[in-house]
C-alpha cells in the first residue's frame, strides 16, 4: 500500500538548458566553417574588447557590437543551420507552439586569452541564448549559470537549493538556455586560447525562409503538440 505523505518536498520551477556535443560529420563541417573565419580574425587582427568593459574581459570579433552578426557578415550557412536545428530540438522538447520559428538576433565569436573572463550578465530579452565550443582544452574557464530564483539564497527554507551550476567547456558542444538567466566565465587560468561562438535567439511569428530539415523538425513539433494536446 503506496504513502500519500511519502514526497512531502517537492522542487517546482526547474530552468530548462539544452546541451549536444556534435558527432564526427556535423562536428566536422561546422568546425571547418568556424575555421576560415577565425583564421580571417587572427590575420587581419580584429578581435577586440568592448569599450565599455573592463580590461580583463573577453576579446570579441565585433568589438561588443551586437546588432551585427558574425553569422551573417560571414554567411555562414552549416553554422546557421546547426543552430537554428538545435534550437528547434530545444523548442521541441520544451514543447512551445508551433507557431514560434528562431531567428538568429545577434552572434559573435569571443577569444579568451590566459588571465580573460567574463563577468556575470544576462541576454536581456532574448528568448535563446547560447554558445558553442570551437576551441577549448577543457580547462581554460567553465560557464556558471546562477539560480534565477534569487530570492532562494536570502531565505533559510531553500537557502540549501543549488545557486549555480558549471559546465566546463568541450569541444564541440553546444548549450542553449533562456537568455534572462544570468551567466559568467570564469577565467582562463591556462596558457592557452579559447575561442567559442555566442548568440542570441529570438522566437518570431513572421514568415521566414527555412530548410528542408528546420521544415521537418517543425512538423515533428506541431505533431506532438497535437499528440500531447498543445495548442
Ligand atoms: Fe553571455
Amino acid at each position: 500500500m503506496s504513502n500519500q505523505n511519502e514526497d512531502r518536498i517537492l522542487s517546482l520551477f526547474p530552468t530548462p538548458l539544452y546541451t549536444y556535443k556534435l558527432e564526427a560529420e556535423a562536428y566536422a563541417s561546422v568546425q571547418n566553417e568556424l575555421q576560415i573565419v577565425v583564421d580571417k580574425l587572427y590575420l587581419n587582427n580584429t578581435w577586440a574588447q568592448n569599450p565599455n568593459w573592463s580590461s580583463n574581459s573577453q576579446l570579441l570579433s565585433n568589438k561588443g557590437n551586437f546588432v551585427e552578426s558574425i553569422l551573417k557578415i560571414e554567411d555562414m550557412e552549416v553554422v546557421k543551420s546547426f543552430i537554428l536545428d538545435h534550437c528547434l530540438e530545444f523548442m521541441r522538447l520544451q514543447e512551445v507552439k508551433p507557431n514560434y520559428k528562431p531567428a538568429i538576433e545577434s552572434s559573435w565569436l569571443t577569444l579568451t586569452t590566459p588571465g580573460l573572463s567574463s563577468h556575470i550578465h544576462d541576454h536581456g530579452s532574448t528568448h535563446i541564448s547560447g554558445v558553442y565550443w570551437f576551441k577549448t582544452n577543457g580547462q581554460d574557464g567553465d560557464l556558471v549559470f546562477r539560480n534565477a530564483f534569487k530570492a532562494l539564497k536570502c531565505n533559510p527554507i531553500g537557502a540549501d537549493a543549488a545557486n549555480e551550476a558549471r559546465f566546463s567547456p568541450e569541444q564541440g558542444r553546444i548549450v542553449l538556455w533562456p537568455g534572462y538567466l544570468d551567466h559568467s566565465v570564469n577565467e582562463n587560468k591556462t596558457s592557452e586560447d579559447r575561442i567559442s561562438l555566442s548568440f542570441n535567439i529570438i522566437l518570431e511569428t513572421g514568415e521566414f525562409e527555412i530548410s528542408d530539415m528546420q521544415a521537418f523538425m517543425i512538423e515533428q513539433i506541431q505533431k506532438q503538440n497535437f499528440q500531447t494536446g498543445v495548442a
